[in-house]
């Protein structure tokens, strides 16, 4: 089989990559992204003798490079995308280029191209926020109530990949994720910027009171859940992926990351919640029932091996970890100003 892989030089892209050439070797993928600030060209270096893997350095939005590597696929996987809330609040422009135009334009071509099947990769953040106190749950069923910039473009190309398929029946799923965590992730994110403020002496930002809910799923489980609808699910359906049986507070998260490195409970530093805030909790009862998915990985492992990669990949996140403290620098100036 012949994949196109968009933003596989993200976390999760190269994690699914990686993933998906250790289960299938026959198979030839290529990666098409854009290399911005979330990419990192390291991530797959170990795949550049593979024959089988080549990498295209292009934008989803660009037609005619898109045209151009859809005429031979059979298979699209779409990851590309801006992925860091706070940044959608602090440029939104740029998420609807590429989370919206990014993805009807795959979504046009692969209709032309006649793709055998396209799968398209979403958040549950497009499902808004579950109720603190009931602690209820999303489903494929919940109806979206996107919050954040960055949830609402998502759940945009959510709405533009299902009506192809309702309307020009173009082979499709959607699988709609929680929170992800493990290797590679750029450390903007929480619980790599976590870890890796611990292993750089810093203190450990928690916005609010750090009671905001979150499932968490450990990456290699959610690349297992990808595979596992493209094999078997059904076309035009949607399945929810999440990694834990009860939502987790985010101190929670913290005060566990705290206890497996060794360090005080005093490193936490409160600061001002973000707008809208939400709590997201993600049942993933259809794909275990239809499909016999379930995560392998319990958030103590995940957190370990997470850790325990961040520890020895240093040199990995030194120059990303920059750019997000200066990132989150410019929005702290940005509060204070307002
Ligand atoms: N990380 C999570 O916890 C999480 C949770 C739910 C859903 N998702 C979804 O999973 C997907 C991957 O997330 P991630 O965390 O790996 O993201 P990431 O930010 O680590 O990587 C995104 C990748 O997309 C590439 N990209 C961005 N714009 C592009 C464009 N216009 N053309 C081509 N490539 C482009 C970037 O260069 C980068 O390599 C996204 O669609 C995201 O919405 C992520």
């Amino acid at each position: 089989m012949r994949l196109l892989v968009t933003g596989g030089l993200g976390f999760i892209g190269s994690n699914f990559i990686r993933h998906w050439i250790s289960q299938h070797s026959k198979d030839q993928i290529t990666n098409l992204d854009k290399v911005t600030y979330a990419a990192n060209p390291d991530n797959l270096t170990d795949l550049d003798s593979n024959s089988n893997y080549r990498f295209i350095k292009g934008d989803i939005c660009d037609q005619s490079v898109v045209d151009q590597l859809m005429s031979n696929i059979d298979l699209v996987v779409n990851f590309a995308a801006e992925t860091h809330v706070d940044r959608s609040i602090d440029d939104p422009l740029l998420f609807v280029k590429t989370n919206v135009l990014g993805t009807y334009t795959l979504l046009k071509s692969a209709l032309k191209h006649k793709i055998k099947h396209f799968h398209h990769i979403s958040t549950d953040e497009v499902y808004g926020t579950i109720d603190h106190e009931t602690k209820d749950e999303f489903s494929e069923t919940t109806p979206f109530d996107p919050t954040s910039p960055y949830a609402a473009y998502k759940a945009s190309a959510d709405h533009f990949a299902l009506s192809f398929f309702k309307t020009y029946d173009l082979p499709l799923t959607i699988t709609n994720c929680s929170n992800n965590y493990g290797p590679y992730q750029n450390p903007e994110k929480f619980i790599p910027r976590v870890i890796t403020n611990l292993l750089t002496n810093k203190k450990i930002p928690i916005y609010g009171k750090g009671e905001n809910l979150r499932d968490w799923l450990y990456v290699d489980d959610h690349c297992r859940a990808i595979e596992t609808v493209i094999e078997h699910g059904k076309v035009g359906e949607t399945y929810c992926i999440g990694g834990l049986k009860e939502a987790c507070r985010n101190i929670d998260i913290v005060k566990k990351i705290l206890k497996i490195m060794g360090k005080s409970e005093n490193l936490i530093k409160y600061v001002t919640d973000r707008p809208a805030h939400d709590n997201y909790r993600v049942s993933w009862k259809k794909i275990k029932e239809d499909l016999a998915w379930e995560p392998q990985e319990s958030l103590d492992s995940g957190l370990e091996k997470t850790i325990d990669w961040y520890q020895k990949n240093q040199d990995w996140w030194k120059k990303a970890k920059i750019e997000a403290e200066n990132f989150y620098q410019k929005l702290d100036n940005y509060k204070n100003l307002k």
